[in-house]
């Protein structure tokens, strides 16, 4: 077991990782003095798998536990899930001193994290994060959020939970294709921040993808105390924090492009990360990094498939993304582990990059 500590200033908290915690739950969680009732925020799937588990290490400490089931997947981002659960707290008396869990992957911990931030004006929460993607990035940093038809997350709040509690054993019955999504977030902290972890995932990436619980423990400890650093830093996305975004400026057009290879986040981010490298390389500042990134991500299962979208679009979809006063804000790497944000890319520099990806003019 291991535990970092994200030490954001006034409310600090640990994120424990290991095999055989969510039995345990109990042990791994700040005491809640005045807190009656814990609310499991979940989806039915996840619930089946783990709810009980975690039910009976609630109770264990003296808590009422009240399940509340939420859509599956991204439907559960939407004001009316959210709406929905505030009415069901309400109807259920839930006090301030209560705790909700959220249980499940980031769209489950954006939602239950939304709703804590917001209920009687905040309610703590824990995060119990069941797919790779969240156990090394989503729950961790107090992101919350839900979509509008407008867009992705822009309704939210930075909020942070009170503990997060990563089981890797719950990575045990995620299917194929999630597990190696959640691979290119690994990915991206290997590239971008942290060359040792890098250098092992290189050596043998083996261990990792037949999700050796020793090895997933020390992986996603590494992951998440690079990211711990960053957000204690920088909690509200000012500055280092766009690191974080590292592969997901492209990735997130490719995403809302879905109809051109229904990719997943963590697909669609490998390809960003490509995109990114050939760019950072086009623009002289790196070399050998494409084929470096390119690599990686096949030794991860992650090769990109499916078609790239017409370049017009990609390039309309990245204007509408703008979150930023100035414009579209790229993370690009000088080498690996050396980020940088660069906020003066051309339509045209990007244009060139991806039609020699491959995309259609
Ligand atoms: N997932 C990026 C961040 O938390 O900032």
């Amino acid at each position: 077991m291991v535990r970092v500590t994200v030490p954001v200033p006034g409310r600090s908290y640990d994120v424990t990782i290991g095999a055989g915690l969510l039995p345990t739950l109990g042990d791994h969680v700040p005491s809640l003095p005045g807190a009656t009732t814990a609310f499991v925020v979940s989806d039915r799937t996840v619930a089946d798998l783990h709810h009980r588990t975690i039910a009976g290490a609630i109770e264990g400490r003296g808590l009422g536990t009240v399940l509340l089931l939420v859509p599956e997947g991204e439907e559960a981002k939407s004001l009316q899930a959210y709406g929905s659960l505030l009415r069901q707290l309400a109807g259920r008396e839930a006090h301030r001193d209560d705790v909700i869990f959220a249980l499940g992957g980031g769209a489950v911990g954006d939602l239950a994290g939304f709703v804590a931030s917001t209920y009687m004006r905040g309610i703590p929460f824990i995060q119990i994060p069941t797919t790779l993607t969240s156990q090394v990035d989503a729950a961790i940093g107090g992101k919350t959020a839900v979509n509008l038809p407008e867009g992705k997350n822009l309704v939210g709040t930075f909020s942070q939970p009170i503990a997060v509690v990563a089981d890797v054993d719950v990575l045990a019955t995620v299917n194929e294709r999630d597990f190696r999504s959640g691979l290119a977030e690994v990915a991206k902290y290997a590239l971008a921040l942290d060359e040792d972890l890098l250098a092992t995932l290189e050596r043998d990436p083996g261990p990792i993808v037949r999700r050796t619980a020793t090895v997933l423990e020390d992986v996603i400890a590494r992951c998440v105390a690079a990211k711990a650093g960053i957000v204690a830093e920088d909690e509200r996305d000012a500055s280092t924090r766009l690191v974080l975004n590292y592969g997901h400026t492209l990735g997130h057009a490719l995403e809302r492009l879905d109809a051109f290879g229904g990719r997943t986040h963590g697909e669609a981010v490998a390809l960003g990360m490509v995109f990114a490298a050939a760019l950072a390389e086009a623009r002289g500042l790196a070399s050998g990094l494409r084929a470096r990134t390119e690599r990686l991500l096949a030794s991860l299962g992650l090769v990109p498939d499916g078609e790239l979208p017409p370049v017009d679009e990609v390039l309309r979809c990245l204007r509408l993304d703008k979150k930023y006063r100035d414009g579209v804000r790229w993370i690009l790497l000088e080498d690996v582990g050396r980020p940088i944000v660069v906020d003066d890319v051309s339509d045209t520099e990007v244009a060139a990059v991806l039609l020699e990806m491959g995309a259609s003019a």
